[in-house]
């Protein structure tokens, strides 16, 4: 069948398409198989119970199905827009009213619109999404809709120490290179963004880095998104001690998804009122309104602030622990190996540095897939940059800790198994 240069685009075989293939086949197949693949957040029994209990109460008086029955506005449920507000100007001094906060389906959906908005054809200049730190996020490579608009620049890569243990690094923001980009100094950025804490590694960047990335955005005028997924105060899997601002030059995009609610599809944009009017313009032709269900679910659950509480106590603590186990088994497996791990600050990856590996992290995915162990090899989130001649984008993987202790310790079993017999073939 032909389609068009659009259709092709978005028919092509993407990394998020392999991504979320692997991860929906994984969840339905009935053979055993290590899920680090993927980016689906954990079952907390906790956490399940308090939705559970919510949706049962909201179901009996009447409101889900109040919700559900009835589209929103394209902004989105106007209900849990206010909730928001509120709830976000009781946690920080920001000021919001109901003018700075839209919805839409998932936060995949957000970065769609805005990637479009800010990037592309600009009337004969080709404006691009300027990526400060790569590895980014793998779902922000196909979002255009005509083309590929991303530049980033290569990190800084400092070794480093983890709770007293060396074989971890740390990526930063190569601010040197990033000011003599061509693309910055000549008006064909359109917007920064960043994932806080970053899909795949880890990371989180520092205030120190974000004032800098803001003073870039403000001194260019482009706005900086912060995709803050796994950020805070929800789902708040964030280890490092850092503070969340918002300007009017500043986007910041949350989801329901990482507090274990990934498919009530609910993103939530915080902007300027313009980027407001945009999104829900937006929202009207793509979706008519974005759901409701997500918003009848969470709006008591944020009125209480018991969002904040669950992500504190419950999921902060999960995904910590996971992540230290997860640290301990690849220690145990790579001791005296150039293995190096991103020193864990938050989200829920572990990222692994495979330094000279003999094959790439691709064909490393195939045959520990072949086994039934899945991962997420390292090109596809190098967005932005230029990987023929750089090594370092085919030697990481990505791992999901969001798995309970007996998928990790078989899972990474299996990767050392596998690793371990590819160096000593290397070394013969
Ligand atoms: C960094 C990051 N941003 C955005 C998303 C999109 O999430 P959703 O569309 O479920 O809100 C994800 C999902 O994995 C993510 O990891």
């Amino acid at each position: 069948m032909q389609f068009s240069t659009f259709g092709q685009k978005f028919t092509k075989n993407s990394g998020i398409l392999q991504l979320m293939d692997d991860l929906g086949n994984a969840l339905a197949s009935d053979k055993p198989i290590n899920m680090l693949g993927g980016g689906n957040p954990a079952i907390i029994s906790e956490v399940n119970d308090v939705y559970q209990k919510t949706l049962h109460d909201l179901v009996a008086d009447g409101t889900v199905l109040d919700g559900v029955a009835n589209y929103s506005t394209p902004q989105g449920d106007k209900g849990f827009i206010d909730s928001l507000v509120a709830f976000f100007n009781r946690h920080y001094d920001w000021g919001l009213t109901a003018d700075n906060i839209a919805l839409t389906n998932g936060s995949q959906n957000a970065f769609f619109y805005l990637f479009n908005l800010f990037s592309g054809d600009f009337g004969g200049v080709d404006k691009k999404i300027l990526l400060p730190l790569s590895p980014e996020y793998i779902g922000y490579a196909d979002a255009h809709v005509d083309g590929t608009h991303f530049v980033a620049v290569e990190p800084v890569i400092t070794e480093c120490t983890h709770e007293g243990q060396a074989g971890f690094f740390k990526y930063t923001v190569d601010f040197d290179k990033l000011n003599e980009l061509d693309e910055l100094r000549h008006g064909r950025i359109g917007a920064i963004c960043a994932s806080r804490p970053t899909n795949p590694t880890g990371n989180v960047l520092t205030d120190d880095e974000m004032d800098k990335l803001s003073a870039i955005a403000r001194t260019y005028d482009v706005p900086l998104i912060i995709d803050n997924a796994y950020g805070m105060p929800f789902p708040n899997i964030i280890y490092t001690n850092t503070t969340l601002n918002f300007d009017d030059n500043t986007v910041l995009c949350f989801s329901l998804s990482k507090v274990g609610l990934p498919s009530v599809r609910t993103g939530i944009i915080v902007a300027s009122p313009a980027i407001i009017k945009a999104v829900s313009a937006m929202n009207a032709i793509i979706n008519l309104a974005p759901t409701r269900f997500g918003a009848s679910l969470a709006k008591p659950l944020f009125d209480s602030d018991e969002i904040v509480r669950l992500s504190k106590h419950a999921i902060l603590p999960f995904y910590q622990r996971q992540s230290a186990l997860a640290v301990k088994l690849l220690k145990e497996q790579f001791a005296n190996l150039p293995v190096f791990i991103h020193k864990p600050e938050g989200a829920m990856f572990l990222w692994v540095w495979f330094k000279d590996l003999p094959i790439t992290s691709q064909e490393l995915y195939q045959l520990l897939k072949d086994k039934g162990t899945l991962i997420i090899p390292s090109l596809h989130f190098f967005v932005g940059i230029d990987t023929d001649h750089y090594r370092h984008a085919h030697e990481c993987i990505r791992l999901s800790v969001a798995q309970t202790d007996e998928v990790l310790t078989a899972g990474i079993g299996m990767i050392g198994e596998v690793v371990k017999g590819l160096y000593q073939q290397n070394s013969l």
